[in-house]
Formats: structure tokens, sequence, C-alpha cells
């Protein structure tokens, strides 16, 4: 249990990224949110001050995909930031499969996917992506071996350092265990103290092949901070359009959680990310952030973290 594992006081804490030579801070910043869709429009000096505050904490990992937003706009924000920062001090993981014409589409072609990544280096405004996942697409179009070697050749070529997949649904095992052969060195999934199916499959191959894993959705879309009650009644493109009863029923499920799990005194989101670190096979968390206040928050959950974890970075 988490109390029994605290150490408050510590800094940043970094781990290897599986087998690839990415040092990753535990928590990282996903930018869902930059692209316009949870209740809230962002401009560049707000993005400025969440990237640089997050830089300041020991961030180095940003989430990003060609769709969070229209015409790349998480990634543009992003990429003008970095434009006055020094590229190498990030990591970058961006997707790949959608393509803009009004709404997001799939576009799966090899031919798309290419496009996509030169249209996401043009937003990040870099000449290389550090993870480039594969963005939770179906097993049919996965199944694609000219696209992997498309791919593979961006890796040879340094465009890509490293190739992932995002996997849609949490118990996708079959994409999850052909990573390796794909060259594909790292995993997205949801994992988080309301959903922890990836435990029974996923998460130990991801260990037996070495891959990385990026926990995402860690506070199960801001549910796990504690700060909803049953009854919330959510106005975002995200919240709002999910199953009713479900939200109460995961709603009253945290409070419970907050009553019996989580020490007196703890701030919840700093608890609920630090749930995810403890697992051995997890590198490292992707909550979704909207401002300064809320980076600050979810950088502490750091001094829950133990160091004892077999990912923890050694010098
Ligand atoms: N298929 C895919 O590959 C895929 C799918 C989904 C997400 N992702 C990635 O994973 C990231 C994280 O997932 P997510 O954003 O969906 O879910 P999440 O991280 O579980 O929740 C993010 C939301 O929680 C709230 N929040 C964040 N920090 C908080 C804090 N310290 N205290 C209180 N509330 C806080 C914010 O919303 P409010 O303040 O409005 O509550 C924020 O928008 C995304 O940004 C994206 O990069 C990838």
């Amino acid at each position: 249990m988490i109390h029994h594992i605290m150490n408050r006081g510590e800094r940043m804490k970094y781990r290897r990224l599986g087998k690839t030579d990415l040092k990753v801070s535990v928590v990282g910043v996903g930018t869902w949110q930059f692209g316009g869709d949870w209740g809230k429009d962002f401009n560049q000096p707000e993005v400025d001050r969440i990237l640089n505050r997050a830089k300041e904490l020991g961030i180095n990992l940003l989430d990003t995909a060609e769709c969070y937003g229209p015409h790349h706009m998480s990634e543009n924000f992003i990429g003008n930031f970095l434009s006055r920062d020094r590229r190498e001090d990030w990591i970058i993981a961006s997707k790949f499969g959608h393509h803009w014409e009004d709404q997001w589409q799939n576009a799966w072609d090899t031919k798309q996917v290419r496009l996509q990544l030169e249209e996401s280096l043009k937003a990040l405004r870099t000449d290389y992506i550090d993870l480039y996942q594969f963005h939770s697409g179906s097993d049919e179009v996965f199944n694609n071996d000219d696209m992997w070697t498309m791919l593979d050749k961006q890796v040879q070529a340094g465009t890509i350092r490293h190739l992932g997949i995002s996997i849609g649904s949490n118990k996708n095992i079959y994409q999850t265990n052909r990573a390796s052969e794909l060259n594909a060195k790292a995993i997205q999934v949801v994992y988080n103290r309301l959903e922890q199916e990836p435990e029974a499959e996923v998460l130990p191959s991801c260990m037996e092949q070495d891959l990385g894993v990026l926990a995402r959705v860690p506070l199960a879309s801001g549910f796990l901070s504690g700060k909803y009650k049953p009854g919330t009644v959510f106005t975002d493109n995200v919240r709002k359009n999910r199953d009713r009863e479900e939200n109460e029923a995961k709603l009253r499920l945290v409070e419970e959680i907050q009553r019996t799990e989580v020490p007196a005194g703890a701030n919840m989101a700093e608890w609920a990310l630090a749930w995810c670190l403890q697992h051995p096979a997890v590198s490292c968390v992707i909550p979704g952030c909207k401002s300064v206040e809320q980076v600050e928050a979810n950088a502490k959950a750091v001094d829950l973290v133990r160091v004892d974890h077999p990912g923890t970075w050694r010098n």
C-alpha cells in the first residue's frame, strides 16, 4: 500500500523506457487537452507556462498526437514551445493513424502515415520524434507489413527514434505480443486504480519483452483526483459523451477508495499516479494537464514513488 512506501521530499525520478536508451521522468504531461476537447481552449502563452513549469519540475516527457485538436493543434503548441527551448531536453511521444478533413478520420494507408509523419515533424518543429506510436487502430490495420517496413526505414533514417503501440483496448494482447517483432519498444495503455485489466496479460507481456509502458488516463479522466462527487454533470466534449450511469458508478467507487485507501491528508491525484507507478511494468504516467497547478500537483506524485522499482534509471 502506498502509505508504507512514502518518501516525501524527493525530486523527480526517472526510469528507462524498456529497452530504449530513453530516460523518462516517471511523470510526463499528456497533451490531448491542448487540442481543446476538454472544455478549455488554450493559447500559446498558457501552454508555454505549463511546459516551462513542467521542465522546472524535472518532467521531460510529453505525449501528444496527430489528432489532438484540428490541424495538429497540440503538436503545433508544443512545436512553438520547442522552437524556443532545447529540443534535446525533451522526449516527444506522438502518434499516427488519422487525418484531418473537417473532422479526424482513420488514415492507415502507408502513404497516408508517411504524410502524417511529415506533418507532425513540421508541427513539432523538429527533425525527429522520440517515440512514434500506432494510435489505437484495429488489428486489421495493424497487420500491415508495408506500413511497419516504411516506419522502420524512418527509424534507420533517424526521423523516428523509437516505435511504440498505443493499444485501443486494454486487453489487446495480440498487438502487445507482436511489438518486439515489429521493432516497437513501448506500449501505451489505459491503466489506473479503476482500470486494472492490463495486469492480467498486457503488462506481463511488456515485462517479458522488456517494453516500456506509458500508463495513460492515469487519473481515470480526472475522476481519481477526488474532486468530482456523484451527481456531477460534465460539459466537456470527452466526459459528457460517456455513459451517465457508468460515470456515476465510478464516482461512487472513487468516494469509497478515498475513504478506505487514500491516507488521510494525502492529495488523491498524487496518490492515484503513484498507485500506477508501483506496478513493475510501468515506466511512466502521462496525466493530461490543463493548468500550471495541475502539472505541479501531478509532479508531486513522485514523492510517493519507490526507488527500488526495476525500471529505476541508474547512472
Ligand atoms: N488512444 C490513445 O493513445 C490515448 C487516449 C487517451 C489519452 N491519451 C493520452 O493520455 C493522456 C492522459 O489521459 P487523459 O487526459 O484522457 O486522462 P487523465 O490523465 O486520467 O485525466 C486528465 C484530466 O484530469 C484532470 N486533472 C489532471 N491533473 C489533475 C490534478 N492534479 N488535479 C485534479 N484534476 C486533474 C484534468 O481535467 P479537469 O480539470 O477538467 O477535471 C485533466 O484534463 C492524454 O492527455 C493523452 O496524451 C492517449
